[in-house]
């Protein structure tokens, strides 16, 4: 489905994005880790289109993505919708417009500016509130919810545009734990029930090995780990970070507690 060949980005002197190749079969859901520089964001921005590669091809079903121009580009964005960490909401509009916002790709600027929505965009969106449990808070502005709720409009504003792909990037970064679940259980459950890839980057292990089927791990810009949460060990874990042997996994926990946690903490003692 996604293949990632020889991609680089430099800026400057520094290749940000270092030759990284791995190739993405089915509609997983997919994690990448590594410490803060190492290159995750500008992966999932060069995938999006918002940065350019500096060289190599990214291709979605046999279509080379970071070739497109124009409207070939513009409809590639819209199906892998983008998820940020600092949600991208228009603070001050109510809900169910900025969610509406996500069929700005699809629409002329005329009918946006004077939010000329049809009936039936309003009631998809309003489906898509619901069934991230907040409808309730469809007419209030953006800026009045919480953090939690503020990032699953965001997520409702990716489905809007109906994605193959939804690339998330640090989607829980600014929350609370409890927060940080709720977003990443609508994100698994999204994945699961309608069979969209999700790829999110990660600070935290323990919520790549919860949520992720597959997680890929980078280091200044390449790839030094792609595996199965199982095989992310304390050990494969320290050298992702490059860390020494202090490392310790409650640095990059955000204590999200649940049955994989305890399973794999079994899985580690053993
Ligand atoms: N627009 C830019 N101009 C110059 N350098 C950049 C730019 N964007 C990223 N970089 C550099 O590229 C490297 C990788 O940055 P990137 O943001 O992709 O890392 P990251 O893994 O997402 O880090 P974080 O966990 O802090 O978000 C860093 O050294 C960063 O300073
Ligand atoms: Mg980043």
């Amino acid at each position: 489905m996604l293949k990632v060949s020889s991609v680089t980005r430099i800026f400057g002197q520094k290749a940000a994005v270092d030759n990284v190749s791995f190739e993405i079969d089915r509609a997983a859901f997919v994690g990448v880790i590594g410490r803060s520089g190492a290159g995750k964001s500008t992966l999932l921005r060069m995938m999006n289109r918002l940065t350019d590669a500096s060289s190599g091809e990214i291709s979605f079903e046999g279509r080379n993505v970071l070739t497109l121009q124009g409207a070939a580009k513009r409809a590639w964005q819209g199906q892998c919708a983008m998820i940020f960490q600092q949600f991208n909401l228009v603070p001050r509009m109510d809900v169910a417009s900025n969610v509406l916002h996500g069929l700005l790709n699809q629409r002329s600027t005329f009918a946006t500016m004077f939010n000329l929505w049809s009936d039936a965009d309003i009631t998809r969106a309003m489906q898509i509130l619901d069934r991230l449990g907040i409808a309730e808070q469809a007419p209030k502005r953006a800026e009045a919810l919480s953090g939690g709720q503020q990032q699953r409009v965001a997520i409702a504003r990716a489905l809007m545009q109906d994605p193959k792909v939804i690339l998330a990037d640090e989607p829980i970064a600014s929350l609370d734990p409890m927060n940080a679940q709720v977003v990443m259980d609508a994100l698994r459950r999204i994945h699961e029930e309608d069979g969209r890839m999700v790829i999110a980057n990660l600070h935290t292990l323990d919520t790549a090995r919860r949520y992720c089927d597959r997680v890929i791990g980078m280091r200044d810009g390449r790839v030094v780990f792609d595996g199965t949460p199982d095989q992310l060990t304390t050990g494969v874990a320290r050298d992702i970070y490059g860390a020494d042997a202090s490392f310790n996994e409650s640095a990059t926990s955000t204590a999200i507690t649940g049955p994989r946690d305890a399973a794999y903490a079994d899985a580690m003692l053993a």
